[in-house]
């Protein structure tokens, strides 16, 4: 261990903080999308390849960023033209069938099924701007095929962008799209809701997208901050209207408007937003949708009732970060009420504590569940994107449900991930002492799929939680308590994208505390040790493990990929994701071990490692 090199980063997170209060001082337009014009239409010339990942989403080069939306559509025979003409008189249908869009799917209407990934992408540079819906679609979330763009700026409700926004399968099966469709330059940048529709239903893949001139749908007009009124979310019908929400924000407190529709065309705004909250700032790419109390299948997003709870997600603009509340939603009067076990703002709960953000659900009728689906930013600079050629990727997809406790969400990557496992190495019943490490050997350790179990004969040995690190996050903690600080029970875990001799390497473990009551586990991935280059950003994200401790044991999931490390602690409770950019330990010269740094010795009962393949990849 005594390579380790302890270096703590406090400038960013105090900067950060600094423009957190900035931002929130700040009534005007907020700075959200960083223009660098001299950048923007620089066409990339060389891709280079070795931050590349090998099974995460990218296209071939350039910029992409969230929000995205993803919807599995599947086409049906009996949804002929003649029933459904035109959109108006199958909506009007539709309200007098009392059709909703749960009948729909969840019959035997369902083959064929396609994913489409609609995406927001810059095609002339690999920087933020002239931003277009880029379509790639598959048909098991993890092969990809490149189409042309679906949605670009073409109207004068769009032509100076063309924004994020959800889509929503109507009865019948027919997708249609709401985006955003920014109608003036910088610095105003006009925000308005527009819809798109297919050109032809009967094409699988959906490739051209209409935008018919009756848009746009949605305007701010009744007091909105027009320059903060994006990413329409999938609309959910209930008691005969459909409703949606508008992301936005009143001065400083965070809002997710609602409105509704009973032919999707012609929209009205509630009264009340369905939520909102103080001083969070402006609310990106609201999601809003059940989860089943009963078990882990997912739900079509107009499912209401007992047996459901709903779930809420905003990306907070001013930290980058996303934070979801668990609650109930009361259709009747359109309210949704967190639990008091989920905070708003940003001590809530995270669907991942590292480089995640403007993600999106979906429900996957197909396999009756619920995906959600993140990007994660790069960490490096816009010169080095440039450089790079490309910026931006898209993490794994993953099942989301709710976990027994009724207090969180659970995560797991999707199971189509592991057609992609390649050959295995295993370790079973290693110990690991305090200070000890040991190597798994035996595949490329700079692409694999790592799954392992630790467990310690006993909790003796923990250490105090102290009171006073209740007032800082859990980020900040794991700055302080770093995997070379030493512990009792933990920090232990694995060291990935790790040089030889451990110049580099990016932690990702836990470390066990007991505080009066409870005992508190913390989980972090580390890149402040992940690369040998200066001027990255290199967090120590972190969160706690909200898990029970009886078995004494504590599971690991990590996803390595050149410069992502995309890891899930107890089964999916706790999701860090982190992005790094080694300088040495790169494709084979990548290793991978198991260590342990608190006095407590620390057992590998089974760590099962894959190399993964490349899957088709845009
Ligand atoms: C999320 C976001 C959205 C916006 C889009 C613009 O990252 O900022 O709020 O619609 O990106 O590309």
């Amino acid at each position: 261990m005594e390579f380790f090199n302890n270096r703590l980063s406090w400038a960013l997170p105090v900067f950060l903080a600094s423009l957190c209060l900035l931002l929130l001082n700040n009534n005007g337009v907020q700075a959200s999308h960083n223009v660098y014009m001299h950048y923007q239409s620089l066409s990339a010339v060389n891709v280079k390849q070795v931050h590349r990942t090998g099974f995460h989403f990218q296209p071939k080069k350039h910029w992409i960023n969230g929000s995205f939306f993803q919807i599995s559509i599947s086409l049906s025979a009996t949804s002929s033209s003649f029933l459904y003409f035109t959109h108006s008189i199958f909506f009007n249908l539709a309200i007098l069938l009392n059709l909703s869009p749960l009948f729909i799917l969840t019959g035997p209407m369902y083959y064929k099924g396609v994913y489409h990934l609609f995406y927001q992408y810059n095609p002339k540079g690999a920087v933020w701007g002239n931003i277009v819906w880029a379509h790639s679609v598959s048909t098991d979330l993890i092969n990809w095929i490149p189409l042309e763009p679906a949605i670009y700026p073409s109207k004068p409700f769009d032509q100076y962008g063309c924004w994020s926004g959800s889509a929503t399968i109507l009865p019948g099966n027919k997708p249609i799209i709401l985006y955003t469709g920014i109608v003036d330059p910088k610095p105003a940048q006009t925000q308005v809701q527009n819809y798109a529709v297919p050109a032809n239903y009967s094409d699988p893949y959906l490739r051209e997208w209409i935008k018919p001139d009756n848009n746009p749908l949605v305007v701010a007009k009744n007091g909105e901050n027009s320059t903060a009124f994006r990413d329409p979310t999938t609309a959910w019908w209930v008691n005969g209207h459909w409703r949606i929400l508008v992301g936005s924000r009143r001065k400083h407190r965070g809002m997710a408007y609602l409105y509704r529709s009973r032919d999707f065309m012609k929209w009205t705004k509630a009264k009340h937003p369905l939520h909102s909250s103080a001083k969070t700032g402006m609310w990106e790419c609201p999601d809003f949708f059940p989860v089943s109390k009963q078990d882990a299948t997912g739900l079509d997003t107009s499912v209401v009732g007992e047996n459901v709870k709903h779930v809420l997600k905003v990306s907070l603009d001013v930290t980058r970060f996303e934070y979801y509340t668990l609650g109930t939603y009361f259709p009747k009067i359109d309210r949704y009420v967190p639990d008091n076990t989920s905070v708003d703002g940003w001590a809530g709960l995270r669907y991942d504590y590292g480089n995640f953000y403007a993600s999106k659900t979906f429900f996957d009728a197909g396999k009756n569940r619920r995906i959600l689906w993140g990007w994660a930013n790069e960490s490096d600079t816009a010169d080095e994107d440039v450089q790079k050629g490309w910026a931006g990727i898209q993490l794994i997809p993953r099942s989301l449900w709710l976990d027994t406790s009724g207090k969180q969400l659970l995560q797991w990557p999707i199971e189509e991930l592991e057609t992609l496992r390649g050959e295995k190495v295993q370790l079973n019943n290693v110990k690991l002492n305090k200070g000890d490490y040991t190597e798994v050997k035996g595949i490329p350790a700079a692409q694999a799929d790592v799954e392992v179990t630790f467990s310690f004969p006993s909790l003796d040995k923990v250490e105090p939680f102290d009171p006073s690190w209740e007032s800082i996050d859990a980020q900040k903690l794991c700055s302080l308590k770093g995997s070379t600080v030493q512990g009792g029970v933990g920090p232990f875990g694995l060291l990935t994208l790790a040089s030889e001799k451990l110049e580099e390497y990016t932690p990702v473990f836990f470390r066990i505390f007991k505080a009066q009551d409870k005992h508190r586990v913390l989980m972090c991935s580390d890149a402040t040790t992940s690369s040998l280059k200066d001027g990255l950003y290199k967090p120590s994200y972190a969160g706690y493990v909200d898990v029970d401790l009886a078995d004494k044991k504590l599971s690991l999931r990590s996803l390595i990929d050149h410069s992502v490390v995309e890891s899930f602690g107890a089964g999916g409770k706790t999701v860090i994701s982190s992005r790094v950019y080694p300088t040495l330990a790169v494709f084979d010269d990548a290793h991978l071990y198991a260590f342990n740094n608190g006095t407590e010795t620390v057992t590998v009962e089974t760590l099962d490692a894959w190399s993964m393949k490349k899957p088709l990849m845009n």
